[in-house]
């Protein structure tokens, strides 16, 4: 019997304006649209093999056999993948991540991207762009934007068909860059997919989400203009407006340490000084630190000098999710 393999690359992405609510949580269609940048250095490789001979799908991450609730999610985009072809076989995942696990960098955006190329390639699908976009927020919301190059946009949509991300711009459109600062390596207390659930409960909510189309609009065409200025002041606005969504949330949603608030105070210094350079916060409590290429080092002897700072970890603009010759290493 034939085992059918396919294996595929993609970026984790860095959000500048941010994912937070669904309007249908099964199938993480969001409350608003949103924009981000993929991560050249980090990437999430996966091998998909479906296996006439398993008994049960697998799923191994950087070498070790995972169970928990991470096995159900990929076992669940698995059956959603087998319903569409129409199969019953099962399949071995073996996924690598190039990052450090704990760094609260999001291994779910890279890895349901990397799985959606290669799942839906192994199980005989040739899907486009569009397609794979929507089959990987089918995993998780954040992947569909892995799927497209550079500067990446999700059309929120209203239903599975027209919620999916496209490219605003290539890699090497814009010569910004991501320091993620890395300040806590625990575990997150409640995950994003958990997060997202508690949104609709903010009175702050309707408001953040009423004014998504305005910053989309001035972070789309900062992207498009190379506007620094323009990007850094959208950019740190969303993630505020977020912060305080999940600040006011029921129960509360309080993801920062003590070094988190002293490396947003530390950057809004510099940023009077003239440095361009803002920040923006996932579901976590580090930090991406976004500044022009030109002023990297500055910023990041400026990171290494603050307390609290375990690692800074640098990535600039990324491509898309893409096959690798299935005989890659993993
Ligand atoms: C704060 O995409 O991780 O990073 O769809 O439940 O997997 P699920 O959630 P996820 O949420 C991302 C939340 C965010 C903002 C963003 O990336 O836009």
């Amino acid at each position: 019997m034939k085992v059918n393999t396919a294996t595929a690359l993609a970026h984790p992405n860095i959000a500048f304006i941010k994912y937070w609510g669904d309007i249908d949580p099964s199938m993480h269609i969001p409350t608003n649209g949103s924009i981000s940048m993929n991560l050249q250095e980090l990437y999430t490789r996966t091998r998909v093999s479906f296996d006439p001979a398993l008994e049960h799908d697998q799923f191994s991450l950087n070498g070790c056999e995972v169970e928990d609730v991470a096995f159900r999610r990929v076992s669940d985009f698995l059956d959603y993948v087998r319903k569409t072809v129409g199969i019953t076989i099962f399949a071995s995942v073996e996924s690598h991540n190039n990052f450090p696990v704990g760094t609260g960098i999001a291994s779910s955006a890279s890895g349901f991207a990397a799985l959606s190329l290669a799942a839906s390639k192994a199980a005989g699908l040739n899907l486009d762009e569009r397609a794979l976009s929507r089959l990987a927020r089918t995993g998780s919301g954040s992947a569909c934007r892995s799927i497209p190059s550079g500067f990446v946009e999700w059309y929120a949509g209203s239903s599975d068909q027209d919620s999916y991300a496209q490219s605003i711009a290539p890699s090497e459109h814009w010569d910004i860059v991501d320091c993620i600062v890395v300040v806590s390596q625990e575990e997150k207390p409640i995950s994003s997919s958990a997060g997202h659930l508690l949104a609709g409960t903010s009175l702050l909510q309707p408001t953040r989400v009423t004014d998504a189309p305005n910053r989309l609009e001035r972070c789309r065409k900062a992207i498009l203009q190379r506007d620094f200025d323009a990007l850094v002041e959208v950019v740190e606005l969303d993630s505020n407006l977020m912060h305080a969504v999940m600040l006011t949330s029921s129960p509360t949603l309080l993801y920062w340490k003590p070094a988190t608030v002293t490396i947003m105070q530390a950057v809004q210094s510099w940023r009077k000084t003239g440095l361009p350079v803002c920040y923006t916060i996932d579901a976590g409590p580090n930090v991406h630190v976004i500044c022009a290429n030109d002023s990297l080092q500055t910023i990041t002897d400026n990171l290494d000098r603050l307390p609290g700072v375990l690692k800074i970890l640098i990535s600039h603009p990324g491509g898309p999710a893409r096959f690798e010759n299935n005989r890659s290493r993993m």
